[in-house]
C-alpha cells in the first residue's frame, strides 16, 4: 500500500518527532498538516494539559476520537498527526485499518524521554509512569502501521512504497503487499544474476516466470501481447518486474493493462531504475512513431531497490545512472552525488517520490525531471539511439545549465561526469529537438534553473539561443 489518495497518519509515542516531521512530510507530499491535539485544542477553547488537569483523560479521550475521526473522514488527503495514545481508541484503530496510511515514527525510549521532560505533557511528569506507558503502546502502534520511519526521505519514500535496502531482494516475498500469486518477469540478463534469489525469496506464491529480452529490447508491442497472453494471475495476482527501467517499463505497462490492471512491483536493478524509473508510476512500452509513446500511469504497490545489485551493473549503465543523479542533485540544490553511493541512491529516490506523490499525473511540478532531457533526446535520436544515455543526459543538463546563465554549475558538470561532444548531424539533432514531445509547435519547452535548487519548466527560448546551445554540444 502506498500513501497516493490516502491520508497519512503518523503514531508513534509521545516525544517521537511526530510535531517536527508532520509539517515536514505534508510539505513533501503538498498536503495539509492537521494535528489532532490541535483540533481538539481550538474545538474546546482549551489547552490539553488544561483538559487532562480539570477534565480528566477519560473527557479528553472523548474529544480526542471525535476529532480523529473527522480529521480522518475528510476527502482532501492530508499528513495526519495522532496523539500518543490516540490508539487506545477503536475507532481510530479501525479508521487506520481500512483506508490511511500510517507511518509509525519510531523513538527510543531514552530520546524520547530527554524530548518531554520538563514540559507540560501530562502524561510525562514521571519518568516510570512514562516508561510503563511506552513499553504498554509500542505492541498497538506496530500493529497499525504501514511503516516504521526514521527520518523525512524515510517517510516519503515509505508514503511512495519505496523499500531500499540492502538483501531487499532476498525479502520480496514479505515486501509484496497480499497474498495473492506473483508472476516474475525478469531481464534475460538479470534473470541470470538475480533470478534465483528472487525465485527463492517468492516461495510459494511463484506462479510463473518469464524472461524478456535484456534492455530496451523488451519495451515492445511483441513482448507485452506475449505477456498479456501467457498471464494466468487473477486480479488478486501481482506481476514482478525484475531488471532496470526497460523490463519495469515493459511490465507496469502490462500490469496496467491485464485485467484491466492488477497490482505490480519492481524491484529495480540498475541505477537508473533505483533512482528514477521504478519511482512514481509510468509505464510505457515503444512503438514505431517513438519511444515511450503508449503507456500509462499505474502506480506501483512496493518497489524495492536493492543497492548490491548495482555491484554486476556495467560502467556505462552505472554513468546513465550518475546523470540522472546529478540531474536530481541539481533539482535539490545538493550535491548529492559527492555522497557515498548507498545514500545517494536514497536522497535521489526520495526526492523523486515526494514529486511524483504531488504530481502523480505529469501534469505539473513533475516536468522539472526533465532537466536536460530535451537536448539528450534529440542527441540520441540523431545518433540513432546509438548515443551513451548517461553521456546525452550528461551533454543535455549542460545545455540547460548554460541556458540557465550557471556557468559554474555547467563547469561542475564536466568536472563530475566529464561528457565528451558527439559527432551527430546538426540539422537531424534540431529536427528531432522540435519533435519532442514536449516541444509545442515545434518550439522546445525547457526546464532551467534560476538556481540550484530552483527549477522554472514550460520555459521558451528564443530559437537561435537554443539552437545555439544544441550545436555547443555537437563535435
Ligand atoms: N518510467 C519512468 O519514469 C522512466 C524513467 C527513466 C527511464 N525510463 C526508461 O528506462 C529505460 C532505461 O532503463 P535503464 O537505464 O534502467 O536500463 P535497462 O533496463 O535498459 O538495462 C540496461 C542494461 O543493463 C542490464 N542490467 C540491468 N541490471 C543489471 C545488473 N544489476 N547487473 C548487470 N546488468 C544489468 C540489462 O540487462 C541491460 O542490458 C528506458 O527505456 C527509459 O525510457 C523510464
Amino acid at each position: 500500500m502506498t500513501a497516493l489518495d490516502r491520508h497519512v497518519a503518523l503514531v508513534g509515542f509521545m516525544g517521537a518527532g511526530k510535531s517536527t516531521l508532520g509539517p515536514q512530510l505534508a510539505e513533501r507530499l503538498g498536503r495539509r498538516f492537521v494535528s489532532v491535539d490541535d483540533v481538539v485544542e481550538r474545538r474546546s477553547g482549551r489547552t490539553v494539559a488544561d483538559l487532562f488537569e480539570r477534565d480528566g483523560e477519560a473527557r479528553f479521550r472523548e474529544l480526542e476520537e471525535k476529532a480523529a475521526a473527522d480529521v480522518l473522514d475528510r476527502r482532501q488527503p492530508a499528513v495526519v498527526e495522532l496523539g500518543g495514545g490516540a490508539l487506545g481508541s477503536s475507532r481510530t484503530r479501525g479508521a487506520l485499518d481500512t483506508s490511511v496510511f500510517t507511518l509509525l515514527v519510531e523513538t527510543s525510549l531514552d530520546d524520547a524521554w530527554s524530548r518531554v521532560v520538563g514540559s507540560d505533557r501530562p502524561l510525562a511528569r514521571d519518568e516510570a509512569v512514562f516508561r510503563t506507558l511506552f513499553d504498554e503502546r509500542k505492541p498497538a502502534y506496530e500493529r497499525v502501521a504501514d511503516a516504521q520511519i526514521t527520518d523525512l526521505d524515510g517517510a516519503v519514500l515509505a508514503c511512495a512504497g519505496v523499500a531500499l535496502g540492502a538483501r531487499t531482494l532476498d525479502r520480496l516475498g514479505e515486501l509484496i503487499p497480499g497474498d495473492g500469486q506473483v508472476a516474475l518477469v525478469a531481464d534475460r540478463t538479470v534473470a541470470g544474476l538475480y533470478g534465483a534469489r528472487a525465485r527463492d525469496a517468492l516461495g510459494d506464491r511463484l506462479a510463473a516466470t518469464y524472461e524478456v529480452p535484456a534492455g530496451e529490447a523488451a519495451k515492445t508491442h511483441a513482448e507485452a501481447e506475449r505477456l498479456w497472453s501467457a498471464l494466468r494471475l487473477d486480479r488478486t495476482g501481482t506481476l514482478v518486474a525484475l531488471g532496470g527501467g526497460s523490463a519495469i517499463d515493459l511490465t507496469g505497462f502490462v500490469a496496467a493493462t491485464y485485467l484491466r490492471g492488477i497490482a505490480w512491483t519492481p524491484v529495480a536493478t540498475t541505477l537508473v531504475a533505483q533512482v528514477d524509473a521504478a519511482i512514481g508510476g509510468k509505464t510505457a512500452i515503444d512503438v514505431a512513431g517513438g519511444k515511450n509513446l503508449v503507456g500509462a500511469f499505474w502506480w506501483p504497490d512496493r518497489v524495492v531497490c536493492d543497492p548490491q545489485t548495482l555491484e554486476t551493473l556495467p560502467d556505462e549503465e552505472l554513468d546513465s545512472g550518475r546523470a540522472e543523479v546529478v540531474k536530481t542533485g541539481l533539482l535539490m540544490g545538493e550535491e548529492v552525488w559527492t555522497l557515498e553511493p548507498a545514500q545517494q541512491v536514497r536522497r535521489c529516490a526520495a526526492f523523486k517520490s515526494g514529486i511524483c506523490l504531488r504530481d502523480p499525473r505529469d501534469s505539473g511540478e513533475r516536468a522539472q525531471l526533465n532537466l536536460g532531457h530535451t537536448f539528450a533526446h534529440a542527441l540520441e535520436a540523431a545518433a540513432d539511439f546509438r548515443l551513451p544515455h548517461g553521456r546525452a543526459v550528461a551533454l543535455g543538463l549542460l545545455a540547460a545549465l548554460r541556458l540557465s546563465g550557471l556557468e559554474e554549475q555547467a563547469a561542475l558538470v564536466t568536472d563530475v561526469l566529464a561528457p565528451e561532444p558527439v559527432s551527430v548531424d546538426r540539422e537531424a539533432a534540431w529536427a528531432a529537438l522540435a519533435r519532442d514531445k514536449k516541444s509545442v509547435e515545434g518550439s522546445a519547452r525547457l526546464v532551467l534553473l534560476d538556481a540550484p535548487g530552483q527549477p522554472r519548466w514550460n520555459v521558451e527560448l528564443p530559437v537561435e539561443d537554443v539552437r545555439r546551445a544544441l550545436d555547443e554540444l555537437i563535435a
